[in-house]
Protein backbone atom coordinates (compact mmCIF):
# COMPACT_ATOMS: atom_id res chain seq x y z
CA UNK A 1 0.00 0.00 0.00
CA UNK A 2 1.80 3.79 -0.74
CA UNK A 3 0.72 6.68 0.55
CA UNK A 4 -2.04 7.32 -2.24
CA UNK A 5 -4.13 4.03 -0.94
CA UNK A 6 -4.01 5.58 2.49
CA UNK A 7 -4.43 9.06 1.74
CA UNK A 8 -7.77 8.43 -1.33
CA UNK A 9 -4.94 8.81 -3.99
CA UNK A 10 -5.11 12.39 -4.00
CA UNK A 11 -1.91 14.03 -5.13
CA UNK A 12 1.09 14.72 -3.13
CA UNK A 13 1.89 18.01 -1.21
CA UNK A 14 4.89 20.72 -2.52
CA UNK A 15 6.29 22.05 0.08
CA UNK A 16 8.51 19.48 2.22
CA UNK A 17 10.03 16.79 -0.68
CA UNK A 18 8.35 13.85 -0.44
CA UNK A 19 5.29 14.67 1.59
CA UNK A 20 2.58 12.40 0.93
CA UNK A 21 -0.38 14.22 1.73
CA UNK A 22 -4.03 14.86 2.18
CA UNK A 23 -7.69 13.45 3.07
CA UNK A 24 -6.52 11.57 5.96
CA UNK A 25 -3.40 13.11 7.38
CA UNK A 26 -3.77 14.69 10.54
CA UNK A 27 -0.82 17.28 13.01
CA UNK A 28 -0.56 15.44 15.90
CA UNK A 29 -0.91 17.49 19.38
CA UNK A 30 2.28 18.21 20.96
CA UNK A 31 2.09 19.70 23.60
CA UNK A 32 4.68 22.41 23.73
CA UNK A 33 5.40 22.02 20.25
CA UNK A 34 2.25 22.08 18.26
CA UNK A 35 1.22 25.36 19.86
CA UNK A 36 -0.51 28.56 18.30
CA UNK A 37 3.08 30.47 17.70
CA UNK A 38 4.04 27.09 16.34
CA UNK A 39 1.38 26.28 14.05
CA UNK A 40 1.59 30.49 12.97
CA UNK A 41 4.77 30.30 12.04
CA UNK A 42 4.97 26.98 10.10
CA UNK A 43 1.65 28.22 8.54
CA UNK A 44 3.01 27.39 5.38
CA UNK A 45 4.44 23.97 5.11
CA UNK A 46 1.59 22.75 7.27
CA UNK A 47 -0.70 24.04 3.86
CA UNK A 48 1.92 22.36 2.13
CA UNK A 49 1.75 18.86 4.06
CA UNK A 50 -1.92 19.99 2.72
CA UNK A 51 -3.17 18.16 6.45
CA UNK A 52 -6.96 17.65 6.79
CA UNK A 53 -6.69 18.61 10.27
CA UNK A 54 -4.93 18.90 13.35
CA UNK A 55 -5.32 18.01 16.92
CA UNK A 56 -4.46 20.60 19.50
CA UNK A 57 -2.31 19.95 22.42
CA UNK A 58 -4.50 19.01 25.66
CA UNK A 59 -6.73 21.36 27.88
CA UNK A 60 -7.15 20.02 31.16
CA UNK A 61 -11.15 19.68 32.45
CA UNK A 62 -11.28 19.79 36.23
CA UNK A 63 -14.31 20.60 38.80
CA UNK A 64 -14.78 24.09 39.59
CA UNK A 65 -12.29 25.05 37.45
CA UNK A 66 -12.25 27.57 34.53
CA UNK A 67 -10.21 27.28 31.27
CA UNK A 68 -8.61 30.47 31.40
CA UNK A 69 -8.68 32.84 28.18
CA UNK A 70 -4.98 31.83 27.50
CA UNK A 71 -5.63 28.15 26.65
CA UNK A 72 -8.48 29.11 24.99
CA UNK A 73 -6.54 31.43 22.88
CA UNK A 74 -4.11 28.63 21.57
CA UNK A 75 -7.20 27.46 19.82
CA UNK A 76 -6.92 30.04 17.01
CA UNK A 77 -6.82 29.03 13.60
CA UNK A 78 -4.17 30.71 11.49
CA UNK A 79 -6.29 32.58 9.08
CA UNK A 80 -9.02 31.47 6.17
CA UNK A 81 -6.91 28.06 4.65
CA UNK A 82 -6.01 27.01 8.11
CA UNK A 83 -6.58 22.93 8.18
CA UNK A 84 -9.63 22.64 10.89
CA UNK A 85 -8.47 22.81 14.58
CA UNK A 86 -9.77 19.92 16.54
CA UNK A 87 -9.07 20.94 20.76
CA UNK A 88 -8.74 17.99 22.73
CA UNK A 89 -9.13 17.66 26.51
CA UNK A 90 -7.73 15.84 29.20
CA UNK A 91 -10.00 14.63 32.24
CA UNK A 92 -11.42 12.27 34.07
CA UNK A 93 -14.65 14.12 35.15
CA UNK A 94 -17.49 13.60 33.44
CA UNK A 95 -19.22 17.09 34.21
CA UNK A 96 -16.40 19.17 33.99
CA UNK A 97 -15.92 17.93 30.31
CA UNK A 98 -19.16 18.55 29.45
CA UNK A 99 -19.01 21.98 30.99
CA UNK A 100 -15.80 22.56 28.70
CA UNK A 101 -17.65 21.10 25.56
CA UNK A 102 -20.13 23.53 25.95
CA UNK A 103 -17.63 26.45 25.72
CA UNK A 104 -15.71 25.08 23.05
CA UNK A 105 -19.08 24.35 21.11
CA UNK A 106 -20.11 28.08 22.08
CA UNK A 107 -16.65 29.42 20.18
CA UNK A 108 -17.25 27.62 17.04
CA UNK A 109 -15.59 23.85 17.59
CA UNK A 110 -17.82 21.27 15.91
CA UNK A 111 -15.73 18.54 17.18
CA UNK A 112 -13.81 17.62 20.22
CA UNK A 113 -10.94 14.86 21.15
CA UNK A 114 -10.29 13.09 24.19
CA UNK A 115 -7.11 11.96 25.87
CA UNK A 116 -7.11 8.48 26.39
CA UNK A 117 -3.12 8.46 25.66
CA UNK A 118 -0.80 10.54 27.63
CA UNK A 119 1.25 7.97 29.12
CA UNK A 120 3.20 10.76 31.69
CA UNK A 121 3.16 9.27 35.69
CA UNK A 122 1.55 12.36 36.71
CA UNK A 123 -1.41 12.08 34.71
CA UNK A 124 -1.76 8.80 34.83
CA UNK A 125 -2.10 8.77 38.96
CA UNK A 126 -5.14 11.13 38.15
CA UNK A 127 -6.57 8.68 36.47
CA UNK A 128 -6.59 10.98 33.40
CA UNK A 129 -5.16 10.42 29.61
CA UNK A 130 -3.94 6.34 29.72
CA UNK A 131 -5.18 6.13 33.16
CA UNK A 132 -8.34 5.40 31.44
CA UNK A 133 -7.45 2.50 29.59
CA UNK A 134 -7.10 1.39 33.34
CA UNK A 135 -10.30 2.65 34.23
CA UNK A 136 -13.26 1.58 31.77
CA UNK A 137 -15.92 2.54 33.51
CA UNK A 138 -15.09 5.81 33.46
CA UNK A 139 -13.60 6.14 29.82
CA UNK A 140 -17.27 4.55 29.15
CA UNK A 141 -19.03 7.57 30.75
CA UNK A 142 -16.54 10.48 29.35
CA UNK A 143 -17.40 8.78 26.10
CA UNK A 144 -21.04 8.83 26.46
CA UNK A 145 -20.54 12.64 28.06
CA UNK A 146 -18.27 13.60 25.30
CA UNK A 147 -21.00 12.46 22.52
CA UNK A 148 -24.17 13.04 23.94
CA UNK A 149 -22.78 17.21 24.31
CA UNK A 150 -20.78 17.20 21.13
CA UNK A 151 -23.20 15.23 18.78
CA UNK A 152 -22.85 12.26 16.53
CA UNK A 153 -19.65 11.99 14.67
CA UNK A 154 -18.32 14.98 16.65
CA UNK A 155 -16.12 13.44 19.69
CA UNK A 156 -13.51 11.74 19.04
CA UNK A 157 -10.66 9.85 21.45
CA UNK A 158 -7.07 9.46 20.94
CA UNK A 159 -5.48 6.50 22.72
CA UNK A 160 -2.95 3.75 22.51
CA UNK A 161 -3.07 -0.01 22.56
CA UNK A 162 -2.37 -0.63 25.36
CA UNK A 163 -1.50 0.43 29.29
CA UNK A 164 0.75 -2.94 29.99
CA UNK A 165 -0.11 -5.13 26.78
CA UNK A 166 -0.48 -4.21 23.66
CA UNK A 167 -4.49 -6.43 23.39
CA UNK A 168 -5.87 -4.11 26.14
CA UNK A 169 -7.19 -1.63 23.36
CA UNK A 170 -8.76 -4.88 21.51
CA UNK A 171 -10.69 -5.83 24.95
CA UNK A 172 -11.92 -2.33 25.47
CA UNK A 173 -13.63 -2.28 21.51
CA UNK A 174 -17.15 -3.36 22.86
CA UNK A 175 -17.28 -0.06 24.66
CA UNK A 176 -16.02 2.29 22.04
CA UNK A 177 -18.00 0.51 19.16
CA UNK A 178 -21.35 1.53 21.60
CA UNK A 179 -20.43 5.19 20.27
CA UNK A 180 -20.57 6.81 17.06
CA UNK A 181 -17.26 8.43 17.16
CA UNK A 182 -15.64 10.69 14.31
CA UNK A 183 -12.35 8.54 15.01
CA UNK A 184 -10.26 6.65 17.00
CA UNK A 185 -6.22 7.20 16.56
CA UNK A 186 -4.68 4.84 17.88
CA UNK A 187 -1.08 5.25 19.28
CA UNK A 188 0.47 2.09 18.06
CA UNK A 189 2.38 1.59 21.69
CA UNK A 190 1.59 1.07 24.74
CA UNK A 191 1.85 3.48 27.69
CA UNK A 192 4.49 1.55 29.36
CA UNK A 193 6.76 2.04 26.22
CA UNK A 194 6.04 6.38 26.36
CA UNK A 195 7.52 7.30 22.55
CA UNK A 196 9.85 4.56 22.51
CA UNK A 197 10.61 0.79 21.13
CA UNK A 198 8.40 -0.53 18.11
CA UNK A 199 5.05 0.21 17.00
CA UNK A 200 2.75 -3.06 17.05
CA UNK A 201 1.43 -3.20 13.69
CA UNK A 202 -0.39 -7.18 14.53
CA UNK A 203 -2.11 -4.95 17.72
CA UNK A 204 -3.18 -2.27 15.67
CA UNK A 205 -4.46 -4.34 12.59
CA UNK A 206 -6.52 -6.26 15.14
CA UNK A 207 -8.03 -2.67 16.38
CA UNK A 208 -8.90 -2.17 13.12
CA UNK A 209 -10.45 -4.95 12.05
CA UNK A 210 -12.26 -4.95 15.63
CA UNK A 211 -13.62 -1.02 14.77
CA UNK A 212 -17.12 0.21 13.86
CA UNK A 213 -15.87 3.08 14.22
CA UNK A 214 -13.26 5.37 11.73
CA UNK A 215 -9.60 4.53 12.87
CA UNK A 216 -6.70 7.15 12.19
CA UNK A 217 -2.91 5.37 12.91
CA UNK A 218 -0.46 7.01 14.89
CA UNK A 219 2.89 6.37 15.61
CA UNK A 220 6.80 6.85 14.01
CA UNK A 221 5.23 7.98 10.56
CA UNK A 222 7.45 9.72 8.15
CA UNK A 223 6.62 12.33 5.72
CA UNK A 224 9.16 10.63 3.25
CA UNK A 225 6.61 7.97 3.03
CA UNK A 226 3.85 7.60 5.23
CA UNK A 227 4.12 3.85 4.90
CA UNK A 228 7.31 3.49 6.26
CA UNK A 229 6.00 1.95 9.27
CA UNK A 230 4.93 -0.48 7.27
CA UNK A 231 0.78 -0.38 8.15
CA UNK A 232 -0.30 -3.74 6.52
CA UNK A 233 -2.73 -3.58 3.53
CA UNK A 234 -6.37 -3.60 3.36
CA UNK A 235 -7.48 -2.27 6.89
CA UNK A 236 -11.11 -0.93 6.26
CA UNK A 237 -11.97 1.03 8.98
CA UNK A 238 -8.51 3.26 8.55
CA UNK A 239 -9.42 6.51 7.39
CA UNK A 240 -6.34 8.58 7.93
CA UNK A 241 -2.10 8.56 9.31
CA UNK A 242 -1.12 11.07 11.85
CA UNK A 243 1.60 12.52 12.09
CA UNK A 244 3.65 14.76 14.83
CA UNK A 245 7.54 13.88 15.56
CA UNK A 246 7.98 13.48 12.04
CA UNK A 247 6.83 16.81 10.59
CA UNK A 248 8.21 18.59 13.02
CA UNK A 249 11.94 16.68 12.29
CA UNK A 250 11.17 17.24 8.41
CA UNK A 251 10.74 21.05 9.13
CA UNK A 252 14.41 20.91 10.48
CA UNK A 253 15.42 18.94 7.33
CA UNK A 254 14.29 22.17 5.50
CA UNK A 255 15.87 24.82 3.46
CA UNK A 256 15.22 27.88 5.28
CA UNK A 257 14.42 26.67 8.74
CA UNK A 258 16.95 29.64 10.49
CA UNK A 259 14.51 32.13 9.12
CA UNK A 260 11.88 30.39 10.56
CA UNK A 261 13.92 29.62 13.84
CA UNK A 262 14.18 33.63 13.99
CA UNK A 263 10.03 34.04 13.43
CA UNK A 264 8.82 31.69 15.61
CA UNK A 265 11.35 33.63 18.21
CA UNK A 266 9.55 36.54 17.66
CA UNK A 267 6.39 35.18 18.20
CA UNK A 268 7.20 33.85 21.22
CA UNK A 269 8.86 36.90 22.62
CA UNK A 270 5.80 38.59 22.21
CA UNK A 271 3.54 35.94 23.64
CA UNK A 272 5.62 35.28 26.47
CA UNK A 273 7.56 36.86 29.44
CA UNK A 274 11.16 37.07 29.39
CA UNK A 275 14.20 35.02 27.87
CA UNK A 276 13.36 31.67 30.01
CA UNK A 277 10.02 30.26 28.14
CA UNK A 278 11.31 31.26 24.90
CA UNK A 279 14.68 29.42 25.15
CA UNK A 280 12.46 26.72 26.28
CA UNK A 281 10.12 26.04 23.47
CA UNK A 282 13.35 26.87 21.41
CA UNK A 283 15.26 23.87 22.83
CA UNK A 284 12.69 21.89 22.59
CA UNK A 285 12.16 22.27 18.72
CA UNK A 286 15.69 22.27 18.33
CA UNK A 287 16.11 18.85 19.92
CA UNK A 288 13.88 17.26 17.07
CA UNK A 289 15.82 19.15 13.96
CA UNK A 290 19.52 18.18 15.84
CA UNK A 291 18.08 14.73 14.87
CA UNK A 292 17.34 15.66 11.16
CA UNK A 293 19.59 18.20 10.31
CA UNK A 294 23.16 17.68 9.88
CA UNK A 295 23.33 21.36 10.56
CA UNK A 296 20.80 21.65 13.55
CA UNK A 297 22.94 18.41 14.42
CA UNK A 298 26.39 19.79 14.77
CA UNK A 299 24.66 23.02 16.74
CA UNK A 300 23.07 21.10 19.04
CA UNK A 301 25.98 21.38 21.47
CA UNK A 302 26.27 24.81 21.66
CA UNK A 303 21.99 25.13 21.64
CA UNK A 304 21.52 23.53 24.69
CA UNK A 305 24.11 25.60 26.38
CA UNK A 306 22.35 28.76 25.53
CA UNK A 307 21.10 31.33 28.34
CA UNK A 308 19.89 33.73 26.37
CA UNK A 309 17.79 34.50 23.03
CA UNK A 310 20.35 36.67 21.59
CA UNK A 311 23.01 33.72 22.39
CA UNK A 312 21.15 31.56 20.61
CA UNK A 313 19.99 33.83 17.37
CA UNK A 314 24.08 34.43 16.85
CA UNK A 315 24.95 30.94 16.59
C1 LIG B 1 6.41 16.42 23.60
C2 LIG B 1 5.17 15.65 23.28
C3 LIG B 1 3.92 16.19 23.63
C4 LIG B 1 2.73 15.48 23.34
N1 LIG B 1 1.52 16.05 23.66
C5 LIG B 1 0.37 15.37 23.36
C6 LIG B 1 -0.92 15.93 23.64
O1 LIG B 1 -1.09 17.06 24.12
N2 LIG B 1 -2.00 15.17 23.33
C7 LIG B 1 -1.91 13.92 22.76
O2 LIG B 1 -2.91 13.28 22.49
N3 LIG B 1 -0.71 13.39 22.47
C8 LIG B 1 0.42 14.08 22.74
N4 LIG B 1 1.64 13.54 22.40
C9 LIG B 1 1.68 12.28 21.63
C10 LIG B 1 1.70 12.57 20.10
O3 LIG B 1 0.51 13.22 19.69
C11 LIG B 1 1.86 11.28 19.29
O4 LIG B 1 0.82 10.41 19.66
C12 LIG B 1 3.21 10.59 19.54
O5 LIG B 1 4.27 11.51 19.50
C13 LIG B 1 3.46 9.49 18.47
O6 LIG B 1 3.37 10.01 17.17
P1 LIG B 1 4.68 10.45 16.32
O7 LIG B 1 5.62 9.27 16.32
O8 LIG B 1 4.15 10.78 14.95
O9 LIG B 1 5.27 11.63 17.02
C14 LIG B 1 2.82 14.22 22.70
C15 LIG B 1 4.07 13.69 22.36
C16 LIG B 1 5.23 14.38 22.64
C17 LIG B 1 6.55 13.77 22.23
Amino acid sequence: MDAGEVNGGRPRGKGIPGVPVAAGLWLAPLRGVTIRAFRETFAPEILSADFCGMVAPFIPANPGIRVGDRLLADLQPFGRHSPSLVPQVITRHPDAMRELLKGLKDRGFARVDLNAGCPFPMVVRRGRGSGLLRTPDMLDRLLEAGCDEMGAGCFSLKTRLGFERPDELLGLMPILNRYPLAAVTVHARTARQMYEGACDMRAFAAVCAASANPVIYNGDVRLDGVNGVGIPNGLKALKGVMVGRGFIRALGAMEGSTVRLHEYVARSQAELRGDRPVLGRMKELLSYWAESSPHWHSLWPAVKICRTVDELLSL
